[in-house]
């Protein structure tokens, strides 16, 4: 693991951004791994750019992002947005390139909603079992949607490429994806109950009125298989969960098993770290910026 320590949001996100840059001009067949939410728009900002002054063109590259809300399909227009609509024309993510797992389902000719999913699973605890957050769909489900919603997410791991610069934010209490406390370090693509803190945390994605519990996620297993994550994560907001994935147990610890995680951080993040464990940490990885 590589812990890179910059000053700010800005210089964590350009540097993130000439990573990529190399790593996408040494292998033109490398894919992406896109992450939503408030830490990674700065870099989309950046890649933008490149492509603006001649030095990106993503048009022939595919990318898989990290999770969707169940019933909602906010994640996938957010994808289209920053990897395709912000770029130049004919320089960004194509969308038919641009993969988010599918939230949203229909049931008698109405979307499925988090309630009516709620009300399924009462009812059809035969089709599936519950570890910790994540919902296992059994492979002998009856009720269609939660048949199709299986087959939907064994699809989508198995399209996972293996070669893809995997971008990576974390939770308030260490989620990357949507793999909450409690989910597996194996776990595939799966739907899982989102953590209340999750749902206060991102309530601004509500603010449609519909609140959803519940969410599709490549699981942690999945993550782990790219050639190369990176995490970002800036502000003392996540300080807690920095700590937890470089020193302590939380769902992002998992990343240290990885021998090239990358974590981008500001110092900010790193909060009272102390001396001791920062030279623990020199030890065993090579960290920079500290
Ligand atoms: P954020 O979300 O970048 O908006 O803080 C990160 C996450 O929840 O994974």
């Amino acid at each position: 693991m590589k812990i890179c320590v910059f000053p700010s949001a800005e210089q964590m996100s350009k540097a993130g951004q000439e990573l990529i840059l190399r790593e996408l001009k040494e292998d033109p067949s490398l894919a992406l791994g896109g992450a939503t939410g408030n830490t990674p728009k700065l870099l989309y900002g950046l890649l933008a750019q490149a492509a603006e002054s001649g030095q990106l063109d993503l048009s022939q590259r595919q990318i898989w992002f990290l999770d969707e809300y169940f019933g909602k399909d906010m994640y996938y227009k957010y994808a289209i947005n920053f990897l395709h609509n912000k770029f130049p024309k004919g320089k960004g993510i194509a969308v038919k390139n641009i993969h988010v797992p599918n939230g949203m389902y229909y049931f008698e000719s109405q979307i499925v909603h988090s309630e009516i999913l709620d009300e399924v699973l009462k009812k059809n605890r035969d089709d599936y079992e519950m570890k910790g957050p994540e919902v296992l769909i059994k492979p002998g489900a009856k009720h269609p949607f939660l048949k199709q919603l299986r087959k939907d997410t064994k699809t989508y791991e198995k399209s996972l490429p293996l070669e893809r610069v995997q971008i990576l934010g974390i939770g308030r209490e260490g989620h990357i994806g949507f793999n909450e406390v409690g989910t597996s370090d194996k776990s595939r693509t799966h739907l899982t109950v989102l953590a209340d803190s999750t749902v206060e945390a991102n309530a601004e994605d509500f603010e449609d009125g519909i609140v959803t519990r519940y969410a599709i996620t490549q699981g942690s297993g999945s993550i782990m298989k790219a050639y190369l994550p990176i995490l970002f994560a800036n502000g003392v907001k996540k300080t807690e969960a920095v700590h937890g994935l470089l020193i302590g147990d939380n769902p992002a610890s998992v990343l240290r098993k990885h021998p090239n995680t990358h974590v981008f951080i500001t110092g900010d993040t790193l909060g009272e770290f102390k001396s001791a464990d920062l030279d623990k940490l020199r030890k065993k990885y090579e960290v920079t910026g500290l």
